[in-house]
Order: C-alpha cells, then sequence, then structure tokens
C-alpha cells in the first residue's frame, strides 16, 4: 500500500472529498490514486473548490476520480444517503450526534432545527427507540428528500417527522410542545435562539451550536443565551459546556446545552 499524499480528506460512504494543496494542482489525479490505494472502497474522489457558503452550507466539487455523487454512509447504527453535491453532511460529527442522541429521555418531543438529511434525527430516533417525536426542520428541498429516504431506510416513518421550510415560521406550529431542541447552525444559529426557546415546554433543553475563539470559547455562547432568555423573561441554567471540533485557525465549534425555567 503506498503512501496518501495529502494528509487530511472526509470520508462520506464510498466518496472521499479532498483540498488539493497549493502547488500538487497538477498531481490531482494520483492523490486520488492514493487515497484509493489506500481505502479500497472508495468510488468517487471529489476535489473541493470553495468552502461551504449560502444558506444550504454546501461547497463546490469537482470530481476528480469517478462519477457518483450518492453515496450511503454508515455510522452509529445508523445509514445515511444522500447526493454529497446537493445537501450538508459531515462524518467528523457522529461522536457529538450520539453525545446528543444519549440524553434524550422515553416520551420526549424533541425538535431538530436546521435538520439537513436527518443525521441528528435519525441517531436520536434509533438511540432512543421511545422518544414521542422528532419533528425535523430544513430549508433545502434536496436535503429534506434524502431525509424522508433515510427515515425509510433506518425505519423512523412514525418517529421522525420532516418539515420543510423556514425554521422561524415552522417552529410557530411547536412553540411551548418541545422537551428538547438542537440547533446544528453554528454560524447563523444564534438568530434563531429565541424561537427554539419559544418551542420549549417548561424546563426543556436547548444544544445551541456556535464558533467561538479558542482562548475563551464559551463566553460569546453564555453571554448570548443569557441575553435572549432574559429578553423572554425566562430563567435559564448552563448544564454543559462542550468543544465540538476545530473551526479555522483558532477558532472551535462548541455547544451549550441549557435548561429553561
Ligand atoms: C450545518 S448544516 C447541519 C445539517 C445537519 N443537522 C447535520 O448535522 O448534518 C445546517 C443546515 O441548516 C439548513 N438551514 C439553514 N438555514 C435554515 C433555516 N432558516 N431554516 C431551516 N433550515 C435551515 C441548511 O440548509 C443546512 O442543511
Amino acid at each position: 500500500m503506498g503512501k496518501v499524499l495529502v494528509s487530511s480528506y472526509d470520508v462520506i460512504g464510498d466518496i472521499a472529498i479532498v483540498e488539493v494543496p497549493e502547488g500538487m494542482e497538477g498531481k490531482k489525479k494520483e492523490i486520488a490514486m492514493s487515497i484509493m490505494d489506500a481505502q479500497k472502497h472508495i468510488k468517487t474522489v471529489m476535489e473541493k473548490k470553495s468552502n461551504r457558503h449560502g444558506e444550504f452550507r454546501l461547497r463546490d466539487m469537482e470530481p476528480i476520480m469517478g462519477t457518483e455523487t450518492v453515496t450511503d454512509h454508515k455510522e452509529n447504527d445508523c445509514v445515511f444517503r444522500l447526493d454529497v453535491t446537493e445537501a450538508y453532511f459531515s462524518p467528523r460529527e457522529g461522536t457529538e450526534r450520539v453525545r446528543v442522541a444519549n440524553q434524550v429521555k422515553p416520551g420526549e418531543t424533541v425538535l431538530v432545527m436546521f435538520a439537513g438529511v436527518g443525521p441528528f434525527s435519525v441517531v436520536i430516533g434509533k438511540k432512543q427507540p421511545r422518544v414521542r417525536k422528532v419533528y425535523s426542520v430544513e430549508i433545502n428541498p434536496d436535503a429534506v428528500k434524502w431525509m424522508e429516504e433515510n427515515i425509510r431506510l433506518n425505519r423512523l416513518k412514525y418517529v421522525v417527522e420532516p418539515m420543510l421550510g423556514d425554521a422561524r415560521e415552522e417552529c410557530k406550529k411547536l412553540y411551548g410542545k418541545c422537551d428538547r431542541v438542537v440547533m446544528p447552525l453554528p454560524k447563523e444559529g444564534r438568530n434563531f435562539l429565541e424561537t427554539a426557546i419559544r418551542c420549549l415546554k417548561p424546563k426543556g433543553i436547548v444544544h445551541f451550536y456556535y464558533v467561538g475563539p479558542e482562548e475563551n470559547m464559551f463566553k460569546i455562547g453564555n453571554d448570548v443565551i443569557r441575553m435572549e432568555c432574559k429578553k423572554l423573561g425566562r430563567k435559564c441554567r448552563i448544564l454543559k459546556q462542550q468543544k465540538v471540533l476545530p473551526y479555522g485557525p483558532r477558532m472551535f465549534k462548541v455547544c451549550i446545552d441549557f435548561e429553561v425555567e
């Protein structure tokens, strides 16, 4: 087995997604072949052509080897089918999905805002079979199409309910009805905190994701949470501060779990 020519790349099912380092543009095929040689199940190698952008958090990509962009990704006893060019999916967040799913108790009504192809919702449904309902709001119609497929593949038809639309509008139907709200939109999630809090029953819990600087990663989150709760006249209690993943130089994706009285 030869040496892989890049230090890191993502694998979603049988698709590898790689950033070609500067100065190695002429060696794309060799890079792709070194990945396929190291991981024999890889059928397609895609090159990242941009950072994530826009409301749907997609990135531009081009194939280097292979053409198939639909794949099945297995994680936590679940399977996620998606077209990697149509919807957001990160294989790096599996541990975080389990951390949240393990907290869900029997009988809970859960809301996943920004649900994508359904990874949080499906892992919650699988780990806690006695959850009452997992409402799953997503604005990208293609992501919702794959979420519906993943609900079918994971046999969660009566558990996970997809809702296509803008979280701010769709969640109005759920005001006061949820025990738990998951908010996996780290860049703009803070603009939806009020909506999330309004969806909670008394003593409900929010998992709030955002991006914070390494030196003081939880301060901004604590401040915004306290500000939003104060605005709504609700008392809150921070339950856990979780470092999730690096997010660019000296920045981290983090999660704050908090309870609202
Ligand atoms: C960072 S991705 C997370 C997706 C999924 N939860 C996951 O972990 O793979 C954020 C998702 O939020 C969706 N989104 C962005 N703005 C939204 C809005 N206003 N209402 C509902 N969904 C939104 C995007 O289309 C994208 O799929």
